[in-house]
């Protein structure tokens, strides 16, 4: 399991030290929520914040994961990819033309990722399947950090993971957002999920504590 800590919770005023602490405690990836006010009705932040954690991956080697809930993302690729994005990840409802932001995306340098919202089926990723390195699978409604996992995302996530498999598309990622706990997070990865975003779970309280309990939580045999 990839733990990726979605920076939406942590404390801005010591960015770089919250996301150091969650990185030395075991975290994977920092994930960066990029909220434009339209697609999803809250407003975040842009890829100034990916370049100010610039040193923060020199320093730890992380991957900078982007997760752009923006209207028409093409506009922004460039810029998120120039700023150190390592994926830049955009949702299928808010692409008409998926295929060419997809291949905007790697020609920009980045590794593209393309989410569903909790009420997108999957059938409408098959056929942007074979271009993409890495599937996101909302398990809440994007807007908000703090949200509750909802329950039918992890037979989705099983599912993806299967057609992936039948598919020979083994080396696409699954990553899945929002509502994951130490509580819940053994049925996600036991679903077939390769990444875990967690923002509230992670930065609310001791951030090493929690880092910890993911960690425990899928290691220990049931
Ligand atoms: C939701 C964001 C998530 C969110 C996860 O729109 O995409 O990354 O920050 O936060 P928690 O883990 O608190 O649900
Ligand atoms: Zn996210």
């Amino acid at each position: 399991m990839l733990l990726a800590p979605s920076i939406l919770s942590a404390d801005f005023t010591r960015l770089a030290g919250h996301t150091r602490e969650a990185l030395a405690a075991g975290a994977n990836w920092l994930h960066i929520d990029a909220m434009d006010g339209h697609f999803v009705p809250n407003l975040t932040i842009g890829p100034l914040i990916v370049e100010a954690l610039r040193g923060v991956k020199a320093e730890t080697g992380c991957t900078l994961d982007c997760h752009l809930m923006i209207e028409n993302p093409e506009r922004y690729v460039d810029a998120f990819a120039e700023a150190g994005a390592d994926i830049v990840t955009v949702h299928q409802e808010a692409c008409v033309h998926l295929h060419r932001v997809v291949e905007h995306i790697k020609a920009a340098g980045a590794k593209a990722g393309v989410a569903v919202n909790p009420a997108t089926p999957l059938s409408t990723l098959d056929e942007i399947l074979p271009y993409v390195d890495l599937v996101l699978v909302m398990s809440v409604n994007p807007g908000f950090g703090g949200q509750s996992y909802i329950p039918t995302s992890t037979d989705k996530i099983a599912r993806l993971r299967r057609t992936l498999r039948q598919r020979g598309l083994d080396g696409v990622l699954v990553e899945v957002d929002g509502g994951i706990k130490p509580s819940n997070v053994r049925e996600v990865v036991d679903a077939g999920a390769d990444v875990i975003v967690a923002g509230s779970a992670i930065f609310r309280g001791d951030v090493a504590a929690n880092v910890q309990a993911f960690r425990r939580a899928v290691e220990i045999a049931v």
